[in-house]
């Protein structure tokens, strides 16, 4: 078993993903922070020496090195489907849910948030909802590849491993 959630940036996946591993006895990895521990460096970080390309080529190893966990349930980066064939490495290689929120949820989680997300960082309310607008236009081409989605915030768990082994 391996469950891979997908979805925009404050989407809730690392929230989600600690709960239903919990739930369903499984590991949970956060990639964001698998990332930072395989390269010893913050996501910051590594977009600022290095730039977004040499961090999606270390997202991208890190997803190779991910669709080999087992039992697992992984909450991958915001951008990390939208890259390569990655969103098609995850679907051949476990079960891929979308949590598709609604773009104002997110846009006021994500100026509630402590963690720091260069692609958004110092944005005002309306440029952020902009951005929002725009990037989530083009990641939907990839998020709605997942075999499943999830709209629902209150959605039981039990309800998600139904599905998933369905
Ligand atoms: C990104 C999302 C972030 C992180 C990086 C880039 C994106 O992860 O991988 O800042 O491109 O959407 P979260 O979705 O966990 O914030």
């Amino acid at each position: 078993m391996r469950i891979y959630l997908i979805g925009y940036m404050g989407c809730g996946k690392s929230t989600l993903g600690r709960r239903l591993a919990k739930h369903a006895g499984l590991e949970f990895v956060d990639m964001d922070h698998y990332i930072e521990k395989r390269n010893c460096k913050t996501i910051p970080l590594i977009f600022s020496e290095e730039g977004e390309a040499e961090f999606r080529k270390k997202e991208r190893k890190a997803l190779e090195e991910l669709a080999e966990f087992s039992d697992v349930v992984i909450a991958t980066g915001g951008g990390a489907p939208c890259f390569f064939d990655n969103v098609d490495l995850m679907n051949r290689t476990g079960q891929t849910i979308y949590l598709n929120i609604d773009p104002k949820i997110l846009a006021d989680r994500l100026l509630n948030s402590k963690t720091e997300r260069p692609l958004i960082k110092g944005k005002s309310k309306e440029e952020l909802v902009a951005f929002i607008d725009e990037t989530l236009n083009k990641r939907n081409e990839f998020y709605t590849k997942a075999h499943f989605q999830i709209t629902d915030p209150d959605i039981l768990l039990d309800d998600i491993m139904k599905m998933v082994n369905s």
